[in-house]
């Protein structure tokens, strides 16, 4: 596995509807993984990666991504995206209990980028995204990452306020509010990042 000081962990933004609450539960990923002693001395970056900046079309690939025989200038730059990273933590909403579509076209693009690298999961839907976070661990295996045990969910009625909104209107801003616990959670996601790394790097 390609390691790096400091070691780069990529957030990945895993939805990309108009509205969508992906960007607000990353940032608050993010700002949460920025007082992680790790990355307050310097040894651990984070990026945030929004999948839809990225406008990948539905895989347009001719050749599959084992190969890495990219043709596209999209693919190519998705690729050094993601080969930047050392490790990842995907934030995936829950759609039809599964993951949103753009995040599994996204996957699908690439291979190499993913293999043997840690990742962890953080899932959200109107009950934590539980479904979408196994699909999402079993998809990751395939392509080779390695997801460690446990996993953050946020639920829809429990980690966000609804400021005086109107619940049964599906469009409703919400703010995103999780508990002391939940930050806990994600600070222990990286903790085990870090430690999935190191036993990656100590049988290499
Ligand atoms: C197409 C679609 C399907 C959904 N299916 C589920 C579901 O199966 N389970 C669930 O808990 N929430 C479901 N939801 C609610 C979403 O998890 C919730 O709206 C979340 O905010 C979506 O993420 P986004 O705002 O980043 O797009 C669904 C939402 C959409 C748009």
């Amino acid at each position: 596995m390609r390691q790096q000081q400091p070691f780069v962990v990529g957030v990945i933004v895993g939805s990309s509807r108009p509205g969508r609450r992906g960007p607000a539960v990353a940032g608050w990923v993010t700002e949460v993984l920025a007082q992680h002693p790790a990355v307050r001395a310097g040894e651990v970056t984070i990026e945030l990666i929004d999948l839809a900046e990225h406008r990948l079309p539905l895989l347009d690939e001719p050749v599959p991504a084992r190969f890495g025989d990219y043709r596209h200038e999209h693919t190519r730059r998705w690729s050094a995206a993601m080969a930047a990273c050392d490790a990842f933590v995907f934030v995936t909403p829950e759609y039809n209990h599964s993951i949103p579509a753009v995040l599994k076209n996204g996957i699908d693009y690439l291979d190499a980028e993913w293999r043997g690298k840690p990742a962890g999961l953080l899932s959200y839907g109107a009950d934590g995204g539980g479904r979408a976070a196994g699909h999402l661990r079993d998809i990751l295996t395939e392509v080779g990452a390695r997801v460690v045990d446990d996993h953050v969910e946020l639920g829809l009625f429990v980690d966000f306020e609804w400021p005086g909104e109107d619940l049964s209107d599906p469009t409703a801003a919400a703010r995103i509010a999780p508990g002391e616990d939940r930050a806990a959670a994600v600070t222990a996601l990286l903790t085990d990042l870090l430690d999935a790394a190191r036993d990656l790097v100590a049988v290499a």
